[in-house]
């Protein structure tokens, strides 16, 4: 398997990332060889491409992370050879891109760490199979897939790889699903990460029983998509929020309960009042060290918090009782495998489910889509959008 989502792996996940605007940027595309031999010509599968064969791009655009003096990321356009798929290996064109907060906090350097100069950006994308290297079954030019989260899923190996902010992308025919038929590219590209590990948090086919009371954190995008597999799970969910706009919204998604935790930030207790007292079945706790033990005492008798994110930071304690008392448990989540994500993947298709893209940005305009990010100003996903116009789904 190739492999994908840049990679920080030396930061523990691979990454995610950008977020793209509408406008195709035709004249950013990559050429096609036209005729004789170039020595600037990539590899296929290891091998100089002979240029007589080629009616792909041997040179495209990129987004890489390049150190700077502070420690930290800078994004920079750059030109890169496209290359050729080997065996076992297909050659995807992106269509669309999608930020993760872990983006944001690989270029601040944030609770991660990366030896690695010079890397593709953003671990989610999705596109079309473009070519596929000898030996390939499980895809075919022309399907419609995403990239999974871990590449290296399978093999138990993990090493840095490139992510999606790339018009091109060379990967593991392993390391691929094919997109829900209802979903656009815009769409397809905000599920490798943020949907997958709401998927596995809530556990939807053996843990999630209808009737549930499901709690949320925040509106970005993990929490979203927990909305709407708790909604389409037959479940309760209430969602928490700085915003009273953004809790509007999640009303209108199906969350039968909103908090402020401004204005409410003990609003465990308000969790326990709306749910009569018996607290959340299921909690996808993104905040860490500053919303851990609020989570804790949300929780139902018997119910499970799936320990995601750190956007306080990665630290916090778990007492005894907070468990013991209530039978209660908690577990960490680390994304999940190609075989969760196709799983979820059915459940979208049945469901006729609709990732939520709360902006769409050009290519040229990754760094915006990166603040935009940062901003906290989202709820669901941020795209980037590589190539061509994507009329299913909505742009700024
Ligand atoms: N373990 C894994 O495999 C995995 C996978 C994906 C993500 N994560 C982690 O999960 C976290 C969320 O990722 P994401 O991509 O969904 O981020 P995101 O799209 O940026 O969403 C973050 C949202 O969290 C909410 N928030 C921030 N501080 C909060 C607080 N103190 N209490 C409650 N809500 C708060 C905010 O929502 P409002 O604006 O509505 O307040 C914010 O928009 C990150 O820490 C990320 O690293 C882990």
């Amino acid at each position: 398997m190739g492999r994908r989502a840049a990679s920080i792996d030396e930061i523990q996940y691979v990454f995610c990332g950008a977020w793209g605007s509408a406008a195709p940027a035709m004249s950013m595309l990559p050429k096609s060889i036209h005729a004789s031999t170039n020595s600037a010509a990539p590899l296929a599968g290891g091998q100089p491409i002979e240029a007589t064969t080629l009616t792909l791009p041997v040179m495209q655009q990129q987004y890489q992370l390049v150190r700077n003096p502070e420690r930290s990321f800078t994004l920079k356009l750059t030109d890169a050879p496209v290359r050729r798929p080997g065996p076992n290996e297909v050659l995807v064109k992106v269509h669309s891109a999608s930020l993760n907060r872990r983006d944001i906090m690989i270029v601040q350097q944030k609770g991660t760490t990366s030896q690695r100069d010079n890397f593709v950006p953003l671990s989610d994308g999705a596109g079309e199979v473009v070519e596929i290297g000898s030996g390939t079954t499980r895809v075919h030019v022309g399907d419609r897939v995403a990239a999974i989260f871990h590449q290296n899923w399978l093999s138990g190996r993990r090493s840095p790889i490139d992510g999606m902010l790339s018009q091109y992308a060379t990967l593991s025919e392993q390391g691929l699903v094919t997109l829900p038929s209802h979903l656009s590219f815009d769409e397809g590209a905000t599920l490798p990460c943020a949907a997958v590990t709401a998927w596995n948090g809530l556990d939807v086919y053996h843990r999630v029983q209808r009737g549930d009371y499901v709690l949320l954190l925040g509106t970005g995008g993990v929490s979203i998509f927990g909305l709407q597999f708790a909604v389409a799970a037959g479940a309760k969910a209430i969602v928490i929020s700085s915003s009273d706009t953004k809790l509007q919204r999640a009303k209108e998604l199906g969350a039968v309960g909103t908090i402020n935790y401004h204005t409410f930030p003990e609003w465990d207790k308000k969790v326990r009042a709306l749910t009569g007292d018996i607290g959340a079945h299921h909690v996808l706790e993104i905040g860490g060290h500053d919303t851990l033990p609020h989570s804790l005492a949300s929780l139902a008798m018997g119910g499970h918090v799936a320990l995601i994110g750190g956007l306080s930071g990665f630290s916090g304690e778990i007492p005894v009782m907070a468990l013991l008392g209530l039978t209660g448990s908690a577990s960490g989540f680390n994304v999940g495998s190609r075989a969760d994500f196709e799983a979820m993947n059915s459940f979208i298709e049945k469901y006729r489910l609709k990732p939520i893209v709360d902006h769409v940005f050009d290519f040229t305009e990754a760094q915006s889509a990166y603040d935009y990010m940062e901003s906290d100003k989202h709820v669901g996903k941020v795209i980037i959008r590589i190539a061509g116009r994507d009329p299913g789904s909505p742009s700024i």
